[in-house]
């Protein structure tokens, strides 16, 4: 089972969840990372989701065509929408909103 690391105002939270779990379905049904994922649409239109990878990246599928249109430049940043992303390996990622994060990465 994938184990999923999450980040958000320095607090860091970690659970498995089962093998091609969606985190903003989860939530949506009061799972972890429920309550600390913020989201709103559940279907790539407004971003809300959206959270900067920190490790797994790599075992993603790409962005798909809602991705690149909501998170543009940020893709290059490492930001994926979560509500996209059904998750089949470990990953872990943190929640900064869009507005608040820096411009450039400082990783
Ligand atoms: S919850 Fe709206 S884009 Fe993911």
């Amino acid at each position: 089972m994938p184990l999923i690391t999450f980040h958000k105002n320095g607090q860091t939270f970690q659970d498995e969840v089962k093998a091609g779990s969606n985190l903003v379905v989860r939530a949506g049904i009061k799972q972890y990372p429920y309550p600390h994922l913020t989201y709103q649409c559940g279907m790539g239109k407004c971003a809300t989701c959206a959270c900067r990878i920190i490790a797994g990246a790599e075992n993603l599928p790409p962005p798909n065509w809602k991705e690149k249109k909501q998170l543009g430049d940020r893709l290059d940043q490492g930001y994926r929408l979560a509500c996209q992303l059904w998750l089949e390996h470990d990953l872990e990622l943190e929640q900064i909103p869009l507005a608040a994060a820096p411009a450039v990465s400082a990783a």
